[in-house]
């Protein structure tokens, strides 16, 4: 009979023959799960392996194969000449399964959490991004435009390359080739003088939101912020400790006196100046001085995302803040999310060069790099010149698709939506009749599969519109006609019954 303290224990050890399971399995299962449980005590003397095989009625080798087993884990621990113990570490505070959930939390939510309940209470919860485009998601490139064999050759190349080059962890600032050709691409395509140095490369626009707005932030500094204003970058903001600032804009852009009047001593300043998001309008070359003058007075950073600015379109296109930047306080941020697809999560920075120091510090330490082996797809794809045609290409495409939306509008939307003829970009904005509200408008759609996103979701202060964003770059003219027809039964439905648009809040 087994004497030691826990004996009984071990005796109620049930092992099934008829399992499928190993008795050695079985066995250090139950032993390892009583040990856990505290059934027996840390520094308890275990039986001899002899002697528990015989009261157990198993060999002697499967006791010691289990034994092994705790061993390794560090649950037991062998003496030589005296036996076998519980591990003494078992006396340590263990961990007390989380209690139900009550009404009211023990204590208030972390700061970041408490930040952003405030956030979605005031501004709404953001929609998940979409992953397929229908008529009218934004924020999709053109998937059934995209040179995948060309992609995916150079990508599988870049896999196939030496493992030590792909395998371990990267630059923290990106792939010296990639931010090379990012900085050649900035140079010929956006005006931007800048050496790779100054480019950092990070898992898309959304992380250098992040990443300028906890460098750049103390909690409660004022930023000034588009209203309407693009969802991800206010998010970032606010969660960085933002104290956003509401500024409208029209069709220059940014209203920089409007901004200065309300708080001239701002800290940071988040524009779309190529294409505003989500009015579209480009942002004139007046206030684009006006916004540079106003950041030197108050000596604050300026954040330009150009988000789409590849897909000019119509008409000339102006140059980008960055590029006009004597005061060497715009941070430009530009993505491969439009310009390839998004879920690569590839975007970068360009840093002013009172920055790259402090950048380079902060990115080394919190940031553990983007794929490898995806930069330097991406690179190679720059330059050989297929970005370039990439770019080219979907100009034109863009320009088709932008013509059949606002030609379909046309003839079906007449005194519905009055859609906005866009210079750039993948989508556009339509105003409504005022007797058809966005949000009724959105949800009614949405009952026949069609996403259009009501302007409200932009803002963050009450706005004068009644309208949509309508995204039309990933979907064909004959996808755009036949959602435009489903769009003006909606709308007229909407209209003949004024009770259902009334009713949705
Ligand atoms: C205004 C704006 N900036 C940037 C982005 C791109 O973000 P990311 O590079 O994180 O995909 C988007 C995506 O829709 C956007 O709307």
């Amino acid at each position: 009979m087994v004497k030691r303290a826990g004996g009984a224990l071990l005796l109620s050890v049930a092992i099934d023959h008829a399992s499928p399971r190993p008795v050695t399995t079985q066995l250090y299962l139950a032993l390892r799960e009583m040990m856990l449980a505290g059934g027996i005590a840390a520094g308890e003397r275990l039986p001899a392996t002899r002697t528990l095989a015989r009261e157990l009625g198993l060999s002697r080798t499967t006791v010691i194969e289990a034994f092994d087993r705790l061993t390794a884990e560090g649950l037991i621990e062998p003496r030589v000449g005296a036996g076998t113990y519980v591990s003494r570490a078992l006396n340590a505070e263990r961990p007390r399964p989380a209690p139900a959930p009550t009404a009211a939390p023990m204590r208030p939510a972390p700061r970041l959490a408490r930040t952003m309940t405030i956030a979605v209470e005031r501004f709404g919860e953001r929609a998940r991004l979409p992953q397929v485009a229908r008529a009218f998601t934004t924020a999709l490139p053109a998937f059934d435009a995209f040179p995948m064999a060309q992609w995916a050759r150079l990508a599988a190349r870049h896999w196939r390359s030496h493992r030590a080059d792909i395998m371990g962890y990267g630059d923290p600032y990106g792939l010296p080739a990639l931010r090379r050709a990012i900085a050649a691409h900035l140079r010929q395509n956006r005006g931007i003088e800048c050496d790779a140095e100054q480019v950092f490369v990070v898992a898309g626009a959304q992380q250098a939101f992040n990443l300028v707005g906890s460098l750049l932030l103390d909690p409660g500094d004022p930023v000034w912020f588009e209203n309407p204003g693009a969802i991800g970058a206010r998010n970032s903001l606010i969660a960085s400790g933002a104290d956003l600032v509401p500024v409208p804009v029209d069709a220059q852009g940014l209203r920089v006196d409007e901004a200065e009047a309300r708080c001239p001593r701002f800290r940071l300043a988040f524009v779309t100046p190529s294409h505003q998001q989500p009015l579209g309008m480009t942002m004139s070359l007046e206030r684009r001085f006006a916004l540079l003058k106003a950041a030197e007075r108050a000596r604050a950073w300026i954040i330009e995302d150009d988000y789409d600015g590849e897909f000019h379109f119509g008409g000339a296109p102006l140059p980008t803040l960055k590029s006009i930047d004597a005061t060497g306080l715009v941070i430009y941020v530009g993505t491969f999310s439009k310009s390839l697809f998004p879920s690569l999560r590839l975007g970068y920075l360009v840093a002013p060069p009172a920055l790259v120091d402090t950048l380079r510090s902060v990115a080394g330490k919190l940031l553990h790099g983007v794929p490898t082996a995806v930069q330097a797809a991406v690179a190679e794809f720059i330059d050989e010149g297929h970005f370039a045609a990439h770019v080219r290409r979907m100009r034109r495409i863009y320009a088709e698709r932008h013509d059949a939306l606002c030609a379909a509008a046309a003839r079906r939307l007449g005194g519905l939506l009055d859609v906005v003829q866009s210079h750039s970009g993948l989508h556009t904005v339509g105003h409504l009749d005022r007797a058809l509200p966005e949000l009724a408008v959105s949800k009614a759609a949405l009952v026949r599969d069609i996403t259009v996103s009501p302007l409200a979701r932009y803002a963050i202060a009450p706005l004068d519109l009644n309208g949509l964003a309508l995204g039309f770059g990933g979907i064909t003219p004959p996808e755009i006609d036949d959602g435009v027809a489903v769009l003006a039964e909606v709308l007229e439905d909407l209209r003949r019954r004024p009770s259902r648009a009334a009713g949705v809040r």
